[in-house]
């Protein structure tokens, strides 16, 4: 099968197209036939081989999300069957959706809904379950609550947009550019502000939100101090570099933050957020939109666009 392949750590260029043996699924496992795998800003920082989180042993295929077509199951596998429509939401755990085929554990793969294409079904794994994790895991939103989506044009922040909406919250989404904007409010977005303009929460001072959902926290950590309402819950889903904060800021508000990593997620609450993420894809509530597609063999271009800014929804790899 023809699969990305990481022998050692570093760049984009350690990512090689190359040709691999067909992997086999033991019992409890899954084996996929995938027409798209998500691209994930944490599959760049995996690649360093620095990452916090999870470091793989060498060779490894990387992506953590998928979906296509179940091919074969191993002995015991009850949920799926081949012909079966399915995403791939396996963080660490699979032998990696940046190629042809996937092996994953049965509870790893779920039903696509006939509604969604495949490469909708490649922008759910990490993105919706971060989406779920930040909002009701970490933050508690609740009805009538304002809150505010500090990076909403990106593979998170749209479904974080869907699922507060559907949640009986105003919510604000921030974005860099205007096509990004555009697609913040399709997703349900009330009001969208530009990230990228001077002065831009300025606005926010008659709608101070009691919960933030944070893409950069070493950008903005400090400013959502500033403009969240008393009793504020921030939730750092994203940071990458560091700040000069000043801890009395949370005196003022009282306000809480939350640092959040799928990686730490209990299988308990994993799975909560996967059944409720099942439900909300097949009631519509969450769909996801898919920016850029680019084949397979790209996935070095992918890793440097992921990157830069102008994000409009998810990133996928054609593998099909
Ligand atoms: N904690 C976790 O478990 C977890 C899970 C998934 C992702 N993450 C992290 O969360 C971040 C977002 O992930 P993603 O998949 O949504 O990435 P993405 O698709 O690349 O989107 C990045 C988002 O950040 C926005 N952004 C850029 N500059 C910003 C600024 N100054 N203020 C606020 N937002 C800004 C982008 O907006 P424009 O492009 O429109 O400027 C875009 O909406 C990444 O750092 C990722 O590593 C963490």
């Amino acid at each position: 099968m023809r699969a990305i392949q990481v022998s050692r750590f570093g760049a984009e260029d350690v990512l090689v197209p190359t040709d691999l043996p067909l992997p086999e699924p033991a019992a409890g496992q899954v084996r996929v036939r995938l027409h798209a795998a998500g691209v994930n800003p944490a599959d760049t920082y995996v690649r360093t081989g620095q990452y916090a989180f999870f470091t793989p042993p060498l060779p490894y295929t990387p992506g953590f999300d998928g979906a296509g077509v179940v091919d074969a199951v191993g002995p015991g596998v009850t949920s799926a069957a081949p012909g079966d429509r399915v995403f791939v939401s396996a963080l660490g755990r699979s032998t990696g959706t940046y190629a042809e085929y996937v092996v994953a554990d049965e509870p790893d793969v779920q039903p696509l809904p006939d509604s969604l294409s495949y490469a909708q079904g490649a922008a759910v794994g990490v993105p919706c379950a971060t989406a779920w994790r930040a909002l009701f895991q970490k933050a508690a939103l609740q009805p009538g609550e304002t809150v505010l989506i500090h990076g909403a044009s990106g593979g998170v922040g749209i479904p974080a947009t869907q699922l507060a909406r559907d949640a009986g919250a105003t919510v604000i989404g921030t974005a860099g550019t205007c096509a990004g904007a555009d697609l913040v409010l399709a997703a349900g977005a009330h009001h969208v502000l530009d990230h990228t303009s001077p002065g831009y929460l300025d606005k926010l001072a008659a709608l101070a939100p009691a919960v933030v959902v944070e893409m950069l926290a070493d950008v903005n950590l400090a400013k959502d101090l500033e403009i969240i309402a008393p009793r504020g819950r921030i939730v750092v889903v994203g940071s990458r570099g560091s700040l000069d904060f000043t801890p009395r800021l949370t005196m003022r508000k009282e306000a809480t933050i939350h640092g959040t990593a799928l990686w730490n997620a209990t299988a308990e609450e994993s799975a909560t957020a996967l059944r409720a993420i099942g439900a909300k894809l097949r009631s519509g509530v969450l769909h996801p939109m898919v920016g850029t597609e680019l084949p397979l063999d790209a996935a070095q271009e992918a890793h440097r666009r992921v990157l830069a800014p102008g994000s409009l929804g998810k990133m996928v790899l054609n593998t099909a």
